[in-house]
């Protein structure tokens, strides 16, 4: 079975926080994005996978090369402008050659990876596999209505969901999909529907099996919603992934889980409280005060200000008497504040933006 990992698209509410407009390499726990999917492919026992690009790459062939380091045999396929799904499912025919696949959207974190719908696949004989979830605002999704196990419709993006079961970035299709996608016309949002490919397929008779997501999933298509990922993936990290290199100086306090990069520094009245991931090469310093749900990426520097629930990308500096919660700071971004404070801020920051309170 051959994997197909979505990483096109313009995610257009994340586009301050990239280079060029294109997500999947934002750090979650500081790792890409994109990396979860590989990791979550990979332990599913797929080994041949092609990464779907849009007009741009931010970095990601360069970053996952060959797929070597994720046990994978990795090549990209070029989808241009995002035409949606079944057009990116279009773009990749050629790397499908036949075979069945798994179909996976990069912005997708899933607790239990993708091995509970391989493993249905196998067993269930199907044509295709969909996962599903329930969800408060089911209108944002796809959405699957059933009674009992029968599929009594799926509609994307409905304005009156009938169910609020949504469909997760996760579907295993035969090679029979193929030229019911190939027959597609655009939808009214004028993007070539995964969905309205899923129904002709039911439509045609082919036994489906709808499969319900094991723990937390999440996409990460706003701000709020990376926030969320970041606290999700660092509360459920096993123990041993906490991993303490760095320096910490007599007197620093650390609780919970914290894990430290190579040559990170720990400042002798910084008080951490994890779960927390500080990068290489960071320092906190002072006062610094990092609480639980807070990521720090690499060649940071935290100096006298309080972080909780928050993601800091690499290369940023935040110092003085902040208090900064459910926030995300881009790469390279500077908070400065002067003054007794403190000054609470919660705030998403750009790359390369400076603010000076
Ligand atoms: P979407 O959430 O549908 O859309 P988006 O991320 O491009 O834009 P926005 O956040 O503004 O809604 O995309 C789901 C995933 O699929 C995401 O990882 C991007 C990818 N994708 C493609 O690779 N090609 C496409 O044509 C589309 C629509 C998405």
């Amino acid at each position: 079975m051959k994997g197909i990992l979505l990483a096109g698209g313009h995610g257009t509410r994340l586009r301050p926080l990239t280079s060029t407009g294109n997500k999947h390499m934002i750090p979650i726990a500081n790792e890409p994005m994109l990396f979860y999917g590989l990791r979550h492919l990979a332990a599913g026992g797929i080994s041949d996978v092609g990464i779907v690009l849009g007009t741009v790459n931010e970095g990601i062939t360069q970053a996952v090369g060959d797929g070597g380091a994720f046990g994978l045999r990795v090549q990209y396929i070029r989808q241009g402008e995002p035409r949606g799904l079944a057009d990116a499912l279009l773009c990749a025919r050629d790397f499908l050659d036949d075979e069945p696949f798994l179909m996976y959207l990069g912005d997708n974190l899933l607790q239990s990876g993708v091995e509970p719908f391989v493993r249905r696949f196998r067993d269930a004989r199907v044509d295709a596999v969909i996962g599903v979830t329930p969800v408060s605002h089911p209108g944002s999704y796809g959405v699957v209505e059933m009674d009992g196990e029968r599929i009594v419709s799926i509609v994307e993006k409905p304005a009156s969901p009938r169910s609020n079961l949504a469909l997760v970035g996760v579907y295993l299709f035969t090679p029979s999909i193929l030229p019911i996608v190939r027959g597609l016309r655009p939808s009214r949002r004028g993007e070539l529907e995964i969905t309205d490919a899923i129904w002709r397929l039911h439509e045609q008779g082919a036994p489906i099996a709808v499969q319900r997501v094991d723990g937390w999933w999440k996409d990460t298509g706003r701000p709020e919603d990376l926030l969320e990922a970041n606290d999700l993936v660092l509360r459920t990290l096993p123990a041993e992934r906490f991993v303490r290199a760095g320096t910490v100086a007599d007197g620093a306090e650390l609780h919970g889980h914290v894990g430290l990069g190579r040559g990170a520094y720990v400042g002798p009245e910084v008080r951490l409280e994890g779960p927390v991931v500080v990068g290489n090469d960071t320092r906190l310093e002072g006062r610094a005060r990092i609480g639980p749900g807070t990521a720090v990426g690499d060649r940071c520097t935290v100096r006298d200000s309080a972080l909780s629930r928050a993601i800091v990308m690499e290369g940023s500096e935040i110092s003085g008497p902040v208090e900064l919660t459910d926030s995300i700071v881009g790469r390279s971004a500077t908070i400065r504040a002067r003054g007794p404070g403190p000054v609470r801020l919660s705030c998403t920051l750009g790359d390369s933006t400076e603010l000076r309170l």
